[in-house]
């Protein structure tokens, strides 16, 4: 038998095929380092309520809670402190009704949610979502003609939502209830209602998903009858949600969200390589419970997982998160930092 300087495994491998080389070290691995997770790509979701110092932990969300317009303050200076500078709001009115007035009031809860985080830290990139399933009495996303989401008498409602949110100030309106041309009315009434700096974000390619179900315990919005798949996209269709992103842009879209994330990650990669704006990606209700959950069993570790599937997103594409982390990632990035 004859002795070979090289075990008999390695016969034959190519001196540049060894991987491992930079696999050593912390150090070299953060040389080569291809996705890097910064706070300020994240996104804070918050939820408001009416009432004064409720601080609401949300059941199928822990972690996560319904705040009053008087706690805002505090949780906006926990985000400055993970380095996250920006927020989602969504609204949980008082009452509802078959329209959602609620939604376009001036003295609406995320009208008053974007005055207190206005006034608490000019600051803060305070993006408003734009949709009427908060606040209709139905849960539905848009008006109702018999049991069908009329598409053209909700783009009215939605336009006036989108300039009251603008006038209390927020930066971005982010129109997510998927009715066709709801970026362009939004746009238009913007600019009409001289609010041309205020941006769109879209969400372009929204599933109808069941990764919501959390959310909606969250934002009492689950439809009382039958479900959004009229006007949300089939999960099972990639073409036409990239359709969907090409006319939002077209429509005057600022940014394109593509939305639930983890199941999603090809459209995100997808998107990326058709535009050059901005994508947003969300990780949603359902993709943080279910971490959550299994890290609350000891099943999975919290921070591990959170961190890598944040990565796993931005690696895809995104450029912006939307996740239910971004205060707590804000937090472990900046430790990472320092070490
Ligand atoms: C409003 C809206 C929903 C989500 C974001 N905006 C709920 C839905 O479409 O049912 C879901 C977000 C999440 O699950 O975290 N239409």
């Amino acid at each position: 038998m004859t002795v070979t300087s090289e075990p008999a495994t390695l016969r034959g491998i190519a001196a540049a095929a060894r991987g491992r080389r930079l696999r050593r070290s912390p150090a070299l691995r953060a040389l080569v380092r291809e996705t890097r997770l910064h706070p300020a790509m994240l996104v804070q979701p918050l939820f408001v309520r009416a009432g004064h110092e409720v601080r609401e932990e949300i059941g199928a969300m822990p972690g996560q809670f319904r705040l009053s317009a008087d706690r805002l303050a505090s949780e906006a200076d926990r985000l400055r402190r993970g380095g996250v500078r920006s927020v989602l709001l969504f609204g949980l009115p008082r009452t509802k009704d078959a329209e959602g007035s609620g939604a376009w009031a001036d003295d609406g809860i995320v009208q008053q949610a974007v005055r207190e985080l206005r006034a608490a830290d000019p600051e803060l990139a305070i993006i408003a979502d734009v949709c009427l399933c908060e606040y209709t009495s139905h849960g539905h996303c848009g008006v109702l003609r018999g049991e069908v989401v009329d598409n053209d008498a909700t783009l009215e409602l939605l336009a006036r939502t989108a300039v009251s949110q603008a006038a209390a100030g927020a930066d971005i309106v982010a129109p997510s209830a998927m009715m066709d041309g709801q970026v362009a009315v939004i746009r238009a009434a913007l600019d009409g209602a001289g609010h041309a700096e205020t941006a769109i974000l879209a969400y372009a390619a929204k599933h109808a998903s069941a990764f919501y179900g959390p959310f909606r315990e969250a934002a009492d919005s689950a439809p009382t009858f039958g479900d959004r798949k009229s006007y949300q996209l089939d999960p099972a269709n990639g073409r036409e949600a990239l359709r969907e992103v090409d006319r939002d842009l077209a429509e005057g879209a600022d940014m394109v969200m593509i939305k639930p994330a983890l199941p999603a990650l090809d459209l995100i990669a997808a998107a990326r390589a058709r535009t050059t704006a901005p994508i947003a990606a969300y990780q949603v209700s359902g993709e943080y419970a279910s971490l959550v959950a299994a890290a609350e069993r000891g099943w999975l570790d919290r921070r591990a997982v959170a961190l890598e599937s944040l990565t796993a997103i931005a690696r895809a594409g995104a450029d912006v998160i939307v996740t239910y982390f971004a205060a707590e990632a804000g937090a472990w990035l900046r430790e990472e930092a320092v070490r």
